[in-house]
């Protein structure tokens, strides 16, 4: 399972790869935002620490501005994934940056149909949000179950990128499922390491070793 960094900001991203657990970032409109940097700056930064791709995400709405957008984003390094929303527009400007050779992540999906859609106009990666359903009452992890068995029976090579995580638990139930990649923020990646066994365990060992014989 590989797992992306959900994060635009340098030191987090320094730190998740130091870990040895980056195999890619996804970055968003609102994520930048946070870093008071401008946005190429800040990708050509993050592309000079990650081995992997990162996704930078267009603003524009309608197909042929998106296309515009992705190629001056794409130009910065070919680490760049080109984020496109889920809607028609989007669909049109995916299928001319594939045909171009231009790496997409089709974002914003809360629906088996969306991705349907996405891998059909042939998105690299396409990107359910869990958490966003799970904030609203509904099972945001079913998604990823049907998207994994829809891309399954028709082969589709689109990998599923699991969005939106809060917590272990969306990890490891993506990972169940065997979803592609999961986009996770530092915090739960961190998270995902601890157990209250493994502290009391760490603690005893170190009481234990200095009670030994000398
Ligand atoms: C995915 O690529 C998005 O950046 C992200 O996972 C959105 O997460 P949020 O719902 O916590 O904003």
């Amino acid at each position: 399972m590989k797992f992306f960094i959900d994060t635009a900001n340098i030191d987090e991203i320094k730190k998740g790869v130091d870990m040895g657990m980056v195999d890619g970032v996804t970055t968003n409109p609102s994520l930048i935002a946070r870093e008071n940097k401008p946005f190429e700056e800040i990708l050509k930064e993050i592309c000079t620490v990650v081995d992997g791709p990162v996704s930078a995400e267009v603003v524009s709405l309608e197909a042929e501005a998106m296309v515009k957008e992705a190629k001056v984003l794409a130009a910065l390094s070919d680490k760049i994934v080109i984020k496109i929303p889920m809607i028609m527009e989007g669909m049109k400007a995916v299928k001319h940056l594939t045909a171009i050779g231009i790496k997409t992540n089709v974002t914003l999906v809360f629906s088996a149909a969306q991705a349907l859609l996405a891998a059909k106009a042939g998105a690299t990666f396409v990107s359910p949000f869990v958490g966003r359903l799970d904030d609203i009452g509904q099972h945001g992890m079913e998604l990823i179950n049907e998207i994994m068995t829809v891309y399954r029976n028709y082969d589709y090579l689109s990998e599923v990128i699991v969005a939106s995580i809060r917590n272990p638990l969306h990890v490891m139930d993506a990972a169940m499922i065997g979803a592609d990649i999961a986009t996770i923020p530092l915090k739960v990646i961190e998270q995902l390491a601890q157990h209250p066994l493994t502290s009391i365990g760490v603690e005893q060992f170190l009481t234990d070793w200095e009670k030994r014989t000398k």
